[in-house]
């Protein structure tokens, strides 16, 4: 309500109060970028800028282009990712399996990654419910399913930020120092990884340059998503309503960018390419696969292990 404080006695209500009337008529005649603002009693100072005509593009931005840029992202992602697979197939380990394993991620790394990925999940499903829940699900289960559900995935959205947050911070504890940027991913990028010609295996340490840029974007958006989102939950912390708006704008737009990159790092760490889902699962590789992706860190290990002959290895990383 916009109107001057009703209680303070030389205050006459009925002449300081802003009529709807000339509300109305400023916002028709505002520019795009001025704001109707008046004062008000309550704490929330924020409360005293009428919605301002700026919020119309906002708004339109988040009914209109924002569910398009989610099906694109993550449409494309999946089209490109069939396509891929429908021409080169899943990634075979070359020399096939040679029985002997290597441990590629301890048993709290792991913890780290499914915490910070079973979140993810259900954070990027019940976000996607809320950007395009209302056109695409709700037509589907009608309105008292819909609800439940939507308020449901809200409360867990809400919820299981936390976890991430907490997961993400461990990643890039155990991690950040595995993909600092070097020449060789120059190498690695030259010759496509490998995954386009036979035969070609770039060198690699833990984590070769198409794990950097997975983990880089995990790091980055998941700082951003988690910045932008608490701004969001907690709104007297956000500044102005229109830096809340502006959280919220890039929010939506991290999560469709991060959530495409994940799709295809889901893909390759499972149907995509064999034996990488081991490391995930039980931590242990085939030392074939390993020495195919990750020669020099293979390396590393047996180095440090003082092996030089081919043999079952468990090294402390
Ligand atoms: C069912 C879903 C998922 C599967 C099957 C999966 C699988 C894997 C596997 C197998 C690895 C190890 C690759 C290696 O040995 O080199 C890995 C690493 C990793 N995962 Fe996941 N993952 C999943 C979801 C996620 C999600 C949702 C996130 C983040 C939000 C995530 C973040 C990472 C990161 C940062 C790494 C290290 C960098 C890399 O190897 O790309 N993962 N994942």
């Amino acid at each position: 309500m916009l109107s001057a404080p009703m209680v303070q006695a030389q205050v006459d209500p009925t002449s300081s109060a802003v009529s709807e009337d000339s509300m109305f008529e400023a916002l028709g005649t505002a520019g795009t970028s001025d704001a109707i603002s008046g004062r008000v009693s309550i704490p929330n100072k924020n409360a005293g800028t009428l919605i301002k005509p700026d919020n119309k593009n906002w708004a339109g931005f988040q009914r209109g282009a924002l569910p398009w840029i989610f099906v694109v992202a993550l449409g494309g992602m999946v089209a490109l990712l069939a396509a891929f697979y429908l021409i080169k197939g899943r990634i075979r380990v070359e020399h096939g399996f040679s029985g002997r394993t290597i441990l590629r991620f301890s048993a709290i790394e792991r913890f780290a990654h499914w915490t910070l990925s079973s979140t993810f999940i259900i954070l990027a499903l019940t976000g996607v419910n809320v950007v395009i829940g209302r056109s695409v699900i709700l037509p589907l289960v009608g309105e008292a399913a819909f609800g439940t559900m939507a308020q449901w995935g809200k409360l867990a959205h809400n919820f299981l930020a936390w976890p991430f947050m907490v997961a993400l911070v461990l990643i890039i504890i155990f991690w950040v120092a595995h993909n600092i940027p070097s020449k060789l991913d120059l190498v690695w990028i030259k010759q496509g990884g490998g995954l386009f010609k036979k035969g070609v295996h770039p060198p690699a340490k833990k984590f070769n340059a198409g794990q950097k840029v997975i983990f880089w974007s995990v790091v980055i958006g998941g700082v951003a998503l988690s910045f932008t989102g608490y701004m969001m939950l907690f709104p007297l912390q956000a500044g102005t309503p229109s830096d809340w708006q502006l959280y919220q704008t890039i929010h939506g737009l991290v999560a469709a960018g991060l959530s495409a990159v994940i799709i295809a790092h889901i893909y390759i760490g499972s149907v995509g390419m064999e034996g990488a889902f081991d490391a995930m699962a039980s931590g242990q590789v085939d030392e074939n696969w390993a020495k195919e992706h990750h020669s020099l860190w293979v390396e590393e290990v047996k180095a440090r292990e003082g092996q030089t002959v081919a043999g079952r290895t468990h090294p402390a990383e």
